[in-house]
């Protein structure tokens, strides 16, 4: 399995991972073709590929000094086996490259196994933003910090 930049060939593979995974809060296959055109500069698209496909995506905006995670989602069948961790080191390994000192992301309050995932991951609720999901569901911000000095997440 290797993670790569998304290219605008994988509109479809990507379109239909958010379906898949991330159901009501899914990006239209516009808006994905809109991103992987690269008419959103900020806006880095990665997959993670298998021998069988693309396994798993992620989308992260990086602008200045935070990095905000968009998505992240894998193939139910392919889960727990490291895509979404080799996803997210990508990301952070980009994020930092780009300048960033820390990385943002919301996740729904009732998504046990993506907080698990992040909370594995170092990251931490910094925040909680009501009604920020179509169906009224709570988002809770979470935060990783990038730097390497006294005090830094792992
Ligand atoms: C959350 C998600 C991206 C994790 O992907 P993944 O490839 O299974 O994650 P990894 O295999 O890299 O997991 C790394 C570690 O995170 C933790 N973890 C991941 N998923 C977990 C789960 N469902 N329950 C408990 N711990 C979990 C574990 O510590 C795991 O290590 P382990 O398997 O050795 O125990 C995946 O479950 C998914 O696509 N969910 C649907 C979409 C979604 O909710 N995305 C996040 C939106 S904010």
């Amino acid at each position: 399995m290797r993670v790569r930049p998304a290219t605008e060939a994988d509109v479809e593979v990507v379109a239909a991972s958010e379906t898949a995974n991330l159901g009501a809060d899914a990006w239209s296959p516009g808006l994905v073709a809109e991103g992987l055109a690269g008419r959103l500069p900020t806006v880095h698209y990665l997959v993670a590929e298998g021998d069988d496909g693309v396994v798993g995506h992620a989308v992260a905006s990086l602008a200045g000094d935070v990095a905000e995670l968009q998505r992240i989602a894998v193939t139910a069948t392919r889960r727990r086996s490291g895509v979404a961790t080799a996803l997210l080191d990508e990301v952070l390994a980009l994020a930092a490259t780009g300048g960033a000192d820390r990385v943002l992301l919301e996740v729904r309050e009732d998504n046990a196994g993506a907080f698990a995932f992040y909370a594995a991951r170092g990251f931490v609720e910094v925040d909680r933003r009501r009604r920020y999901y179509r169906d009224g569901a709570t988002a809770v911000v979470l935060r990783r910090s990038l730097g390497r000095g006294c005090g830094a997440a792992s």
